[in-house]
């Protein structure tokens, strides 16, 4: 049975921890499961991600930035993604699409539409079928990103400014609302084994409510 479960939030939210140990216990319980995030995730994505990340580009603009975290997400999609489900895997993704309408659309302001247009190219429309969402105030997750990783590991999205950050949390809320049926908002204050014993009760009741032959493919519009 395949299954597609992205985690998305805000800097420092614990998403990456969250989505890390979803995986691991996944597998434990005997399922095929892959573990990727974005930007990144192929050799070609990896690229793209220092290109993304490099504190040196301060002068990429936001258009150019858009495409570059698409064409990573296409490779990611084309080469890693779509061949596990089409084998009946779960894929476990940090960060997706929804990255992109929440910093590119909400905190950078680019056209909406636009962002959907090139993310159904870049994804032939493979939409994830669960999202958690680690929500965590602004301050307090760029407080945990600093302590934990050092000022040498700040990169150039995290040197924001906070009101850009706020934008950025509020329009996952706002996409989480949209979409209640794929979405599952979480306090990210809360302690980590909590946070994820919720994780794994969502995950579980995905998967007895699947039915038995999804077929991804079936969603590729493009
Ligand atoms: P990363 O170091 O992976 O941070 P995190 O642990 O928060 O995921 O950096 C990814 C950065 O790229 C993060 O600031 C969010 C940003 N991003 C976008 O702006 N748009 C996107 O489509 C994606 C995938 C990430």
């Amino acid at each position: 049975m395949s299954l597609f479960i992205t985690f998305e939030g805000p800097e420092g939210s614990g998403k990456s921890t969250q989505a890390r140990l979803l995986a691991e216990w996944l597998r434990e319980q005997g399922l095929n499961v892959l573990f990727t995030r974005e930007p990144g995730g192929t050799p070609i994505g990896d690229r793209v991600r220092q290109i993304l990340l490099s504190p040196d580009h301060t002068d990429l603009t936001p258009e150019a930035e858009v495409l570059l975290f698409s064409a990573s997400r296409a490779q990611l999609v084309r080469q890693v993604i779509l061949p596990h489900l089409e084998q009946g895997g779960i894929v476990v993704c940090d960060r997706y699409a929804d990255s992109t309408y929440a910093y590119q659309g909400y905190g950078r302001g680019l056209d909406m539409d636009t962002l959907r247009y090139i993310t159904r190219f870049a994804t032939r429309g493979l939409v994830p079928d669960l999202t958690f969402l680690i929500d965590v105030p602004v301050q307090e997750g760029l407080r945990r990103k600093q302590a934990g990783t050092g000022a040498d590991d700040w990169n150039r999205m995290e040197a924001e400014v906070q009101a850009y950050h706020e934008r950025v949390r509020q329009g996952y809320l706002e996409l989480a609302a949209q979409e209640p049926d794929r979405w599952v908002v979480l306090n990210g204050l809360e302690p980590i084994e909590a946070l994820q014993a919720q994780i794994r009760d969502h995950v579980i009741r995905k998967l007895k409510h699947m039915p038995v032959a999804t077929q991804h493919p079936t969603r590729v519009s493009l």
